[in-house]
């Protein structure tokens, strides 16, 4: 477990003194994984970095496992740092040196012998797949093969917390999707904590189960990647989903339309529901489904569905009531009734 108690980091800019962590307070639970979204200069790199104390921090507490580890110093924070591996953007290996070296390296700084670390490097390229790489150096991979180096050696040590920041976004989309696969299946295996900073908010779509929202330095909102997805509390976290969910009926089209369109949303339980079905047949009125999308987020669904509907006015009134109440979500677009 993770916990930061009050924690701000401040940088002197100019002469000036400014927040780039605000007063941090939260906890990330032991085996989850935990995702960070926020704009750009929101501060999510230095909050990661304050939990293997890359950063030191300003003012405030980490706890890692219930432990007090903000003043760490030399023999501790070499312990900390085993247990806490760390992949980035950029995979940051060292170009002169092949798959194994990048890896021994940082066995042998924990002191494994010649056949601890060769025996540990086996299992790690087959855990990563990449068995087959051992002798390559970095030049001659690709950038998802590179991250699998990366994340090997970030749990060489039998880390038990893996910050990853901005970990796929130098890779295209298959690659990302495999990458991330691989985290998931870490977590799983081992029930390794994982901590992720995107930009990309399908990947905490994708993999994690909790996430916080950082803007300028804050967390302003955290919870479960559900509920922060299709129900967020904050109006910068409305506008940070705004940009990645372009999920609207062209206006154009809209015009064009006679008789009332809705939106409608469903979540969870009731997207399993064939509710539209239900209501044709009640109501006898006609659907004419113009956009529609169900995204799976965290192993649940989200639809949303345009529809025209097509009928009497009056049983139509009476339709759009009855899906409202059997829906999560109803929003008339166009009356046109
Ligand atoms: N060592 C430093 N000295 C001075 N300012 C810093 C330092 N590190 C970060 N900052 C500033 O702190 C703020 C937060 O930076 P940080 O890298 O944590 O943001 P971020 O949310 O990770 O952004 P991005 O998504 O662009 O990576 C920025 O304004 C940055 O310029
Ligand atoms: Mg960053």
């Amino acid at each position: 477990m993770i916990e930061f108690k009050n924690v701000s980091v401040s940088f002197k800019q100019d002469k000036q003194i400014f927040a780039a962590v605000n007063d941090a307070n939260f906890k990330i639970k032991k085996g989850e994984i935990f995702g960070i979204a926020g704009s750009s200069g929101a501060g999510k790199s230095t909050l990661l970095r304050t939990i293997n104390l890359l950063q030191t921090v300003s003012s405030g507490q980490i706890f890692v496992d219930g432990e007090n580890v903000t003043n760490y110093k030399k023999t501790q924070l070499r312990i900390l740092r085993r247990n806490i591996g760390m992949i980035f953007q950029h995979f940051n290996l060292a170009r002169n040196l092949t798959v194994y070296q990048n890896i021994a390296f940082v066995l042998k700084a924990a002191g494994k012998s010649k056949s601890e670390t060769d025996a540990r490097i086996s299992e790690l390229l087959g855990l990563v797949n990449l068995s087959d790489k051992k002798n390559s150096y970095p030049a001659n991979l690709s950038g998802g093969e590179k991250q699998r180096v990366a994340i090997a050696r970030a749990l060489a040590n039998d880390a038990k917390i893996l910050l990853c920041d901005e970990p796929t976004s130098a890779l295209d989309l298959e690659t990302t999707s495999s990458i991330l696969g691989l985290l998931k299946d870490l977590n799983k295996k081992f029930g390794i904590t994982i901590v992720i900073i995107t930009h990309e908010l399908d990947v905490i779509k994708g993999i994690c189960n909790r996430c916080a929202v950082m803007n300028k330095g804050s967390v302003v909102e955290i919870g479960d990647v559900y509920a922060v997805f299709t129900k967020p509390r904050e109006a910068f976290t409305r506008q940070l989903l705004s940009h990645t969910n372009h999920f609207s009926l062209p206006k154009e089209i809209l015009d064009k339309m006679e008789g009332p369109i809705i939106r409608l949303t469903f979540k969870g339980d009731n997207a399993n529901n064939p509710i539209l079905y239900y209501t044709a047949n009640a109501f006898q009125i006609g659907f004419n489904i113009l956009l529609g999308k169900i995204e799976y987020i965290n192993g649940l669904p989200l639809g949303i569905l345009y529809v025209q509907l097509i009928g009497e006015a009056d049983t139509l009134k009476l339709a759009i009531d009855y899906l409202a109440e059997n829906t999560a979500d109803l929003e008339v677009i166009n009356h046109g009734l």
